[in-house]
């Protein structure tokens, strides 16, 4: 049997989070293929929507990851991201995923070490949980 290889949609802040993703890429550090990058200019504008959307649309986990408290480039659109998680987190089981299959960390530009080193727990993560509902559902 096909082992289980999820999909990760991972919201990435410009000035940070995805900067660490291009280090970790020039760095040549390796990470599971399973996350797909979308940049952001910010994690404060990730409307709680989009995450729902990718769950709805076949997502198995959802990263949120920008600059560490403090380093927004926008003064505080990460803490603003923490609070949308905090709620999701609460709707998400309501909705039949997992909270765990949600997902906000902190990293700095400079970080790519720590950059590939998420993007493999989470992989590793979001295996042990499974496919999502919504995955389970689709015909393929
Ligand atoms: S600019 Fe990076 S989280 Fe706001």
């Amino acid at each position: 049997m096909k082992e289980f290889e999820p999909t990760i949609i991972a919201f990435v802040c410009n000035w940070c989070t995805y900067t660490a993703a291009d280090l970790a890429g020039t760095s040549r550090l390796t990470y599971p293929k399973n996350v797909r990058l979308i940049r952001v200019m910010c994690t404060g504008m990730v409307d709680s929507q989009y995450v729902i959307k990718a769950f709805l649309e076949g997502a198995d986990g959802v990263l949120i990851s920008g600059c560490h408290p403090g380093d927004c480039h926008y003064i505080n659109g990460n803490y603003k991201a923490r609070r949308k998680i905090k709620l999701l987190k609460e709707i998400l089981p309501q909705m039949g995923f997992e909270k765990e299959r949600l997902r906000l960390t902190w990293i700095g530009a400079s970080d790519g070490i720590e950059f590939a080193q998420v993007m493999k727990e989470l992989t590793h993560q979001i295996k042990e949980l499974g496919p999502s509902q919504t995955k389970q559902k689709m015909v393929i």
